[in-house]
């Protein structure tokens, strides 16, 4: 259902060069039977033509006679470079069209729909994280950078052992970060185990035990139309008291555009709120400690909308 293929109408369209051949053929064809006195006069008739025309106001005409085979070929080569730059122009765009395509069904479909998108087409995990390496790269900084800091200063400075689960990691930045670290153990889970540092799992099903993780991340990650399982799944197995959840998401996503309602929220399915940051223009930061639930966890009001790139 989900299997996409590409090339169907977005192929880039043909190059012309077979008639643009056909006919740069019969001209030097052409050409081979003419004398060289031959060949300057018609090079005179044209140029007189087309400073007649330009007289006249008209289109410059194209005098390809009256050309040295240099000049031809100095063509040639624009003609060429032109063409390229025109196709890595449509490639660019065409690259865009999948990206946010692909970031629209993570948005808008529930995470059992992704698992299955990705499984067909598991080349999509690159052209999603080419597209979203693009979008970042003009943020002021990068959240899993922020967290990375965190980590080393709170726990590889600090000698302080800690198990890190980056839930929805992407290229696993922070497991590939503190590979040699002696005190931060990183398990990074994705929808396609697309390096050595990311197991492929959905992140509403996790494979792992009740609580035993001290710190869940969610960096960007709360895509899928069933993100509030996936902070279920995190309260389950973090560790009971002082298992803490770290969630960065981008603004515009909230319904009240900065997140705190999302702060404010969050105790109704056992997360205590214990910093905010809405310093960053693009993004907030919050940390939340798992706290003991008396009931079960409450669903929580649309607060979180997908984010949906535009056409640039
Ligand atoms: C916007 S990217 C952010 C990646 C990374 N955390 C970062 O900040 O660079 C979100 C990631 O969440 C993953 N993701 C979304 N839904 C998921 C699910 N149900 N299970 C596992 N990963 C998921 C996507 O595949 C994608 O790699």
């Amino acid at each position: 259902m989900f299997q996409v293929n590409w090339d169907l109408g977005s192929a880039p369209p043909k190059r012309q060069e077979p008639k643009e051949n056909k006919k740069r053929k019969s001209q030097s064809e052409k050409a081979k039977s003419e004398t060289p006195k031959n060949k300057e006069s018609k090079a005179q008739q044209s140029s007189i033509k087309k400073q007649k025309q330009e007289g006249n106001g008209k289109e410059k005409p194209v005098t390809e006679n009256k050309q040295s085979s240099a000049q031809q070929g100095d063509k040639k080569l624009a003609n060429e470079n032109s063409l390229t730059s025109l196709q890595q122009k449509m490639k660019g765009k065409l690259d865009g069209a999948k990206f946010r395509w692909i970031n629209e069904q993570l948005y808008t479909t529930q995470s059992e729909d992704a698992v299955k998108l990705f499984r067909d087409s598991p080349d999509m995990f690159d052209v999603y994280h080419a597209g979203f390496r693009h979008q970042i790269e003009n943020w002021p900084e990068n959240p899993v950078d922020v967290f990375i800091r965190f980590l080393k200063e709170r726990y590889d400075k600090k000698k302080r052992s800690v198990s890190v689960v980056d839930l929805g990691c992407g290229e696993a930045k922070i497991a590939s970060t503190f590979e040699a670290s002696k005190h931060i153990m990183v398990r990074s889970f994705d929808l396609v185990s697309a390096n050595r540092f990311i197991e492929a799992a959905d992140i509403s099903n996790l494979p792992l035990e009740d609580g035993t993780v001290d710190v869940a991340i969610f960096c960007l990650s709360l895509m899928g139309t069933n993100w509030q399982s996936f902070l279920r799944e995190a309260y389950r197995v973090l560790k009971p008291q002082t298992g803490q959840l770290w969630v960065a998401e981008i603004k515009s996503r909230f319904s009240d555009k900065s997140g705190k309602v999302f702060a404010e929220e969050l105790p109704k399915m056992g997360f205590e709120n214990t910093s905010l940051a809405l310093g960053n223009k693009m993004f907030t930061l919050f940390e939340f400690v798992k706290k003991p639930r008396s009931q079960e966890p409450q669903s929580l009001p649309p607060i979180l909308s997908a984010c949906i790139y535009k056409r640039r």
